[in-house]
Formats: C-alpha cells, structure tokens, sequence
C-alpha cells in the first residue's frame, strides 16, 4: 500500500537503471471482461494488479466467470461465460475507476437481469449520462442514483438490446467501449463514430477474441455485429505506456540520467506523448518492438538539457489525455511557452485535472494561464518545493512527486494512497532510480 503522505527532493544523482512498469491499466479491464465473457479458459500475463482492474476481475467473477487461482496476482486464467454471464448477488463496486464502471455497463445493459454498481466519493461524481444516453437508446434502462445529477451509483435493468448508429459527442474511449460492448449483444451492427482517434484495444481485443471489428480508414467509424462469440485466446497485457510517460519525463529532466522501460505498450493511440516530447527536444529511443494484439518495446530515455515548448495539437489530446499531469511538469522545464488546449475532458478525470494541474504548478513557482479547455505553461522558471495535495488522484501525485526531483527544498504530496489505482510499486522504483 503506497503512503499518503510522500516527499521528494531535489535529485542529487541522475536517474539511471532498468525498470519495468506495471501492466497496462486500460487494456487489463477489457481482458477481464472479454475473458469473462469469451468461452474457455484464457491466461492473462501482466495485469494490472491494482485496486482498479481487480475491482473489475472481480465484477466478472460476480458475472459468473472463474479465476484460478483465486488470489490475484498478475498472472491467472480466467474461464469465461460464453456471453451468458448469471446475475450479481451483490452490488458490484467499481472503486475509483471510471474505465470499470462505464465498460461494464455496457455489458449489464444486455443482460437480463437488474444490477446496481457503486463507486468511491470520487467516482460518484463522475459523469456517467454519457454512456447512460446511449445504452438506454440502445432498450436498456439505467438510472443514475447518486446524490449530484447523472452521477454512480448506477441501477441498471439489462434486456434485449437492438443495435444503433452513435455519434460520439465527447473523444471517449470509455464511452465507444460501452457501445461496442453491449453492441455484441444486440441484433445486427453497432456503429460509433467519434470525433478523434481514441485509444482502440477494445477494437484490438475483440479481434484477438475472434470477434470482427470493422474500422474505416480514418479509425473514426468502428462496428461490430451483434449475437457475437468471444473465444479464449491467452494474452500478455504490455507494460502501462501512461507508467512509462512519468520516467520519460524525469529521465529528461532530471541532469545526466538515462533509464531504459522494459516491455512498454506502444499502441499509436496512447504514444502522443512520445512524439511531443521528441519534439520538445527529448532523447528517447525506441529499440525491440514485439507483440501481437498490441505492440510493445523497450524506451531508453536520456537526459536533454535544452526542452523547448510545443501547442499540442488538438488531434493529439486524446492519445495524451491521462499524461497531461507529466506533460505539464516537463513544460515548466522547457524554453517558451507549451499550450494545451482542447483538453476540456481533463476537468472530468479522477480530480479536475486543469485546475489541480494548474494550482500546484504555481504553488512551485511555475507560470501557468488556466483556461475552459487547458492550459499555457511558461517555462524556465526554476521551481521551488512545495507541500501540495494530490486530491487523491493517482496521476497528480505521481506527476508532482516527480516535479519535486527538479524543485529547489522538499516537496510533499498529501493524499496519495491512490498511487495503487494505476501503479502499485511506484514508490520502489522511485527509491529505485534515484538511490
Ligand atoms: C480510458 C479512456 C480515457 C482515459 C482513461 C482510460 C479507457 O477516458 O482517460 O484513463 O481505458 O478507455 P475517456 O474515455 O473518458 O476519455
């Protein structure tokens, strides 16, 4: 269990070794619930055995399927329904994580039963109207219970789906995942169409599970056909590339290191920030890709002491949604101005991530202008430690903890135990590197 108080301080040797992160964080919730719904027994390698995806591994288990052995470690089979998971006699908790609570709705939207998930104080006040819309269009009938307006707990009566054409009004992974899902119950094809590319390991996934998934050319119209099967096949989930992203940062800006991640995912809708931080002027290779149903590789990273900022452009946000929080530590360290906007999706993560993003950058000193959809951060002001809270989201506080490597004085993060949301071992291989 990482400790809710953290501090870091300025960094008196480089960063240097090999490390490999944890599994990848999305593409472990949709093994648990594609596994849990295929039929036969398929082993997973590498999941991520955090508070998030266990919530969800054992969702399915409540959904009927079997995981052996019993006590979650990273490796495991997981023996599926045959897309006839049995009712929950229990809520389903889905903690922290958003990606759980709205994949898995669009599986309870298809079965034939009543169900009710529930969710931490931060996810109950999520938005969730955006995969209740279209599930309920879809003949299901969610009802958003919480206190604040369209917020978990969700009570979900699940039933015969038809299939329907939806166009996406938010770039949402989790959104087009819900869709899909419950579209492999339906009659006949299921259509998302979405505004940007959004991260595709459902798509990927569904194929690896025998399931075709129709993409056009752009990636921006995705389909699947109803009444599908899911067949086992095992799988070895990648190393998080959003875990990789805070040492491509702290390899950069931290003088004279050099690390080398072990087995990252390198799926291109998740490595926009590899492409930004190249353009600021980062050394980053890229050396041993391998992988089947998602590719991945080895990343060495290498100090590089003149960053220089860069706009982000609006294509790239949500291939770099959930690494803003770095991005924006290594934009205090860069020459000029980095701009972000287009990222009004940040205010609705596990904390308002602009303003929490912005109000710590300028309690360590740094020049940041907040604005609706992002931020314009002015580098090469040198930062300053500082006690600063994480809100309890696991991003911010890893982020931040590693803008205290470059700070002058001790930087404290309060409220950090949601490090294990995404990165159970993050501060080992912190003492790790900087030993
Ligand atoms: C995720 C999609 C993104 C991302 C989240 C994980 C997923 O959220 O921020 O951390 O696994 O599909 P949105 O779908 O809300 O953009």
């Amino acid at each position: 269990m990482a400790s809710d108080i953290i501090s870091t301080g300025l960094a008196t040797h480089p960063l240097r070794g090999e490390i490999t992160v944890p599994g990848d964080k999305s593409i472990s919730h949709r093994v648990a619930i594609l596994g849990g719904l295929a039929s036969g027994t398929t082993c997973v390698r590498n999941y991520l055995c955090s508070a998030d995806c266990l919530n969800t591994l054992r969702a399915m288990q409540q959904l009927g399927a079997i995981v052996s052995p019993t006590a979650h470690g990273a490796d495991f089979s997981i023996t599926g329904t045959g897309m006839r998971p049995v009712a929950p006699t229990a809520d389903i908790d889905c903690g922290n994580s958003g990606t759980g609570m709205r994949l898995l709705a669009g599986v309870l939207s298809a079965l034939p039963f009543s169900s009710r998930m529930v969710g931490d104080e931060s996810l109950s006040r999520r938005p969730m109207r955006r995969v209740i819309t279209p599930l309920n269009q879809m003949g299901a009938c969610i009802r958003a219970c919480g206190r604040e307006e369209g917020c978990a707990p969700l009570g979900i009566t699940g039933g015969t789906l038809h299939s329907i054409h939806y166009i996406l009004p938010m770039a949402s992974a989790q959104v087009k995942s819900a869709v899909l899902l419950a579209g492999l119950f339906a009659d006949g094809e299921t259509r998302v169409e979405q505004p940007a590319v959004t991260r595709d390991h459902t798509e990927r996934l569904l194929r690896h599970f025998g399931v075709p998934c129709e993409e056009t050319a752009s990636h921006l119209s995705v389909a699947v056909r109803g009444r599908a099967h899911l067949k086992a096949r095992d799988i070895e989930v990648p190393s998080d590339f959003s875990s990789a992203a805070f040492w491509l940062v702290a390899g950069s800006i931290v003088p004279w290191s050099e690390l080398t991640l072990r087995g990252v995912g390198l799926n291109p809708t998740r490595t926009a920030l590899l492409h930004v931080l190249r353009r600021m002027g980062a050394q980053i290779q890229v050396s041993n890709e391998r992988g089947e149903c998602e590719p991945m590789g080895d990343i060495t990273v290498r100090y590089a002491p003149q960053l220089q900022g860069t706009e982000i452009l609006p294509g790239e946000i949500p291939n770099l949604i959930d690494e803003v929080p770095i991005l924006a530590v290594a934009a205090a360290h860069a020459q000029g101005d980095t701009t972000i906007r287009n990222a009004a999706e940040l205010r609705v993560k596990e904390s308002d991530r602009i303003s929490t993003v912005v109000h710590n950058l300028q309690a360590m000193g740094a020049q940041v202008q907040e604005h609706d959809d992002g931020m314009v951060i002015t580098g090469g002001v040198a930062l300053t430690g500082a006690t600063l809270d994480s809100y309890t989201d696991h991003r911010i506080a890893m982020s931040f903890l590693i803008a205290g490597l470059c700070a002058a004085g001790k930087t404290t993060l309060l409220r950090c135990g949601n490090i294990e949301t995404s990165y159970p071992g993050f501060e080992n291989h912190l003492l790790q590197l900087t030993r």
